[in-house]
């Protein structure tokens, strides 16, 4: 049976030290740090991340500013708020929450934030930084996925990582960090066939799996394999109403060494990497 990697506790360590940080800068005489996050329009699913990051941002001290745009707004709207907060010395991060309305252009959108406020990482300088393995802000789900690998204790080195899924936000940085932690990784997605994700996932010692898809891996792909630590980024909302990952719990429990549940795995982490990129930036800002 494989061990829980319990990313709810894990965070809440990480927001904790956050919090005391803050704590002793405030008492020094110095300002708060400041998120502001922008959600345009009213995805159920997005109002629950942008309530949970203000939950955040409440528990470290972090001032959280949130503006509501309506589905119906131009995206020029958007970009004109964008430019105010830019100049605002008081807003160290901004995050656009993602999806947006279909008539704007996410990209155009993304690289409006000024860098040194970009607190998702998403800007293709930041990528562009990461790539190269220049100091940058680290995207949040794959920083946490990170924390979350280091915490087992296992030794990352010259094994075999899986990443399964190639977003921009997700499996293309997580690749990377992989990379930076010595593994050999191997990237897979919806192109890939049944038999080479069987013969992958099986050699894998760690397997990352980012599909947004309820069981994208099932016995097949880990039967007769290495017992990997399963990361599982995927939050499905499935007909019982309840969440799922993109691996099912008995899947993961049984053929893993360590796993993350789902809730409680890499959500609260890619906010508490959200947590420690805005306190990162106020930093600088305080040194520059
Ligand atoms: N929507 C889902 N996840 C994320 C995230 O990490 N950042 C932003 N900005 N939007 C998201």
């Amino acid at each position: 049976m494989g061990r829980i990697i319990n990313g709810k506790e894990i965070a809440t360590k990480i927001r904790a030290e956050l919090a005391d940080k803050i704590k002793y800068l405030i008492e020094f005489g110095y300002r708060a740090p400041c998120l502001t996050v922008i959600q345009v329009g009213d995805d159920p699913a997005s109002s629950t991340y942008v309530r949970n990051k203000k939950k955040a941002c409440e528990e470290c001290g972090i001032e959280c500013r949130d503006i509501h745009l309506p589905d119906t707004s131009k995206e020029d709207d958007l970009l004109r708020t964008i430019r105010y907060l830019n100049i605002d010395k008081e807003v160290d991060g901004i995050l656009v929450q993602l999806p947006l309305p279909k008539h704007m252009n996410e990209r155009r959108v993304l690289e409006h934030i000024a860098i040194n406020k970009d607190v998702d990482g998403f800007a293709i300088a930041n990528a562009g930084k990461l790539l190269i393995g220049e100091d940058c802000t680290l995207p949040c789900t794959p920083a946490g996925v990170i924390e979350l690998l280091r915490s087992t204790g296992v030794n990352l080195a010259s094994k075999n990582a899986v990443v399964i899924g190639r977003s921009n936000i997700v499996g293309k940085p997580m690749a990377l960090l992989l990379q930076r932690e010595n593994m050999n990784v191997t990237m897979l997605h919806s192109k890939t066939s049944q038999d080479d994700m069987e013969f992958y996932c099986r050699h894998a010692d760690v397997v990352v799996v980012a599909t947004g898809h309820e069981n994208t891996l099932t016995d097949r792909h880990f039967y007769g394999g290495k017992n990997p630590i399963i990361i599982d980024v995927g939050i499905n909302r499935g007909s019982d109403g309840k969440l799922h990952g993109d691996v099912s719990e008995e899947v993961k429990a049984k053929y893993s060494s360590y796993y993350t549940p789902t809730p409680g795995g890499t959500g609260p982490l890619t906010i508490a990497m959200l947590m420690k990129n805005v306190f990162k930036a106020y930093k600088k800002d305080l040194e520059a």
